[in-house]
């Protein structure tokens, strides 16, 4: 799935993520605990965006991230590449900050969010000069899973 100027690419958003100043400074976000494959660089492009949404982020380098998805309920046909806790949910994949906010005020009855795959343009997913995808978030728990977003690059459509 990832040709080398597709990695690079990423690379290079992720450095402007990082020179980004954080929007809220000191907004008593939770953390975001991310567990992703130590040789995995777009899920570093996706904690760069969740950092500069002012979530305080915990990373931790898990090889075999396959086992976090299980222990905490990922669906399998929602899996991406890493897997986040905050405030009692669960984030699976390229989810954008601005959909887990509205989750943690909205407080659903559910397990957690997640974008399944890897969408062109979710967050820690640009590629310059390709069309973004539309792709949905998806609420998942115990209830099912129904969309809870849908989006294009960034912004929610
Ligand atoms: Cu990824
Ligand atoms: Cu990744």
């Amino acid at each position: 799935m990832f040709d080398r100027r597709r990695f690079l690419n990423v690379l290079g958003t992720a450095g402007a993520a990082l020179a980004m100043k954080p929007v809220f400074a000191e907004t008593g976000l939770p953390k975001v605990v991310v567990s992703k494959d130590p040789s995995c660089g777009c899920c570093s492009g996706w904690i760069d965006h969740i950092r500069a949404a002012g979530f305080p982020v915990e990373v931790r380098e898990i090889p075999e991230i396959k086992r976090v998805k299980v222990r905490l309920g990922v669906p399998q046909d929602l899996t991406s590449c890493h897997t986040a806790e905050v405030g009692g949910y669960v984030i699976e994949g390229h989810v954008p900050a601005d959909a887990i906010m509205r989750l943690l005020a909205e407080k659903p009855q559910a397990k957690g969010l997640a974008v399944p795959g890897m969408p062109v343009g979710s967050p820690g997913m640009e590629v310059t000069g390709v069309e973004n995808d539309t792709y949905e978030v998806v609420l998942f728990g115990p209830a099912g899973q129904r969309t809870f977003a849908r989006y294009q690059g960034s912004e929610e459509v």
